[in-house]
């Protein structure tokens, strides 16, 4: 399985998705700062992994904090924290990865400092071990959603370079492959940043699936050929009356897909899910840097001066979603009550 985070005691172990799919070249973030760094350039990108990630960086700068007491840790915890938060704004995983570390951290403050240092390093760890079990849990719901044989359509890379393995939209395909039925996906490429045609194209070819790239303004005509049977995607996050946000191109997909009447599937875990807010106009979209749209591999595409937009994300309102598929089952319309019956009890 492709290691796209890991631990390790010189620091956190990343391959560098900038450089996919040409380049499998790994790169070692030796403090929290340079995990910040990594988020913000997209060494590491996709929201799962984005929440593993946050939680490796914090574990990092605790432990290695020259605190010597609980008061200053907690300080130094603090601001770790605020760094890594104001990386990306919009995969909610990464808000949960940092709240979960700030709760271990209380949860064992009566401990010596070492010990505390040693329990945040675990808890990243295990965090990383659980997303891929999630991931194969949502595999295995999503698997039977899935046509015996048919093309599948996806946007972005919600796969295992979008999570700690195996992926979300592409481990339901993976699970779905596994389990006997022919599929063949088809990859939006993506623009600007092509994590479709770079990514989701790079890490299924590794895997052996049938795999075409189309740019995104293909996926009507291939809709209308007759070509796609399902749509499944990931997201970054899931506001609590189903509204999806997930990368940009995702909306259109959407809607072609119901003009089609295709079905069109989100998987993800439940920490993508945001009860606290109502519907997706609460959720903040991130706009990413003009040159990734100005420029391609390096060379100038458009003129200069000329007006540029780059929200990194856009979101798909809840009645375009056939089904979202979690780890912990799937659910349907009215996602304000499913979503809610899905979280524990104190949620
Ligand atoms: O900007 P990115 O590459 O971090 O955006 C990633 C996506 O939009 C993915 O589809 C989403 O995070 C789901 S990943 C399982």
């Amino acid at each position: 399985m492709i290691k796209t985070v890991e631990w390790t005691d010189a620091g956190v172990r990343f391959i560098d998705q900038t450089r996919l799919p040409t380049e499998e070249t790994y790169v070692t973030c030796k403090s929290y700062e340079e995990v910040a760094d990594a988020i913000r350039t997209m060494i590491v990108r996709g929201a799962p992994v984005l929440g593993v990630t946050a939680a490796m960086g914090v574990a990092l700068g605790v432990r290695d904090s020259q605190a010597q007491d609980l008061a200053a840790l907690k300080q130094d915890l603090d601001r770790i924290c605020a760094v890594i938060a104001a990386t990306r704004p919009t995969a909610v995983n990464l808000f949960w990865g940092i709240r979960r570390m700030k709760s271990k951290f209380d949860e064992v403050s009566a401990k010596p400092v070492a010990q505390i240092k040693e329990a945040l390093v675990n808890e990243a760890c295990q965090m990383l071990d659980e997303d891929i079990a999630a991931n194969q849990a949502m595999g295995q719901h999503g698997a039977v959603l899935l046509p015996s044989n048919g093309g599948i359509l996806t946007h972005c890379n919600a796969g295992a370079l979008a999570t700690c393995g195996y992926g979300t939209a592409l481990g339901v395909i993976r699970a779905a492959v596994d389990s006997g039925k022919t599929l063949h996906v088809f990859a939006d490429e993506t623009r600007p940043f092509l994590q479709g045609s770079r990514l989701t194209a790079w890490e299924l070819m590794k895997d052996g699936i049938p795999t075409t790239v189309i740019s995104d303004n293909m996926a009507a005509a291939m809709m209308r050929q007759g070509k796609i049977d399902a749509v499944v995607v990931g997201a970054d996050r899931i506001a609590a009356n189903g509204d999806v946000a997930n990368k940009i191109g995702t909306y259109g997909v959407a809607i072609l897909a119901k003009e089609h009447r295709i079905p069109f599937y989100v998987a993800a875990p439940f920490s993508t899910v945001d009860l606290n807010t109502p519907n997706g106009s609460g959720i903040p979209i991130e706009q990413r840097s003009a040159r990734e749209v100005t420029h391609m591999a390096g060379k100038q595409i458009t003129p200069d001066g000329v007006g540029i937009e780059n929200p990194a994300f856009d979101v798909t309102p809840h009645q375009y979603v056939t089904a979202i598929i979690t780890e912990r089952g799937v659910v349907r319309s009215p996602y304000s009550e499913s979503l809610r019956a899905l979280a524990p009890a104190a949620n």
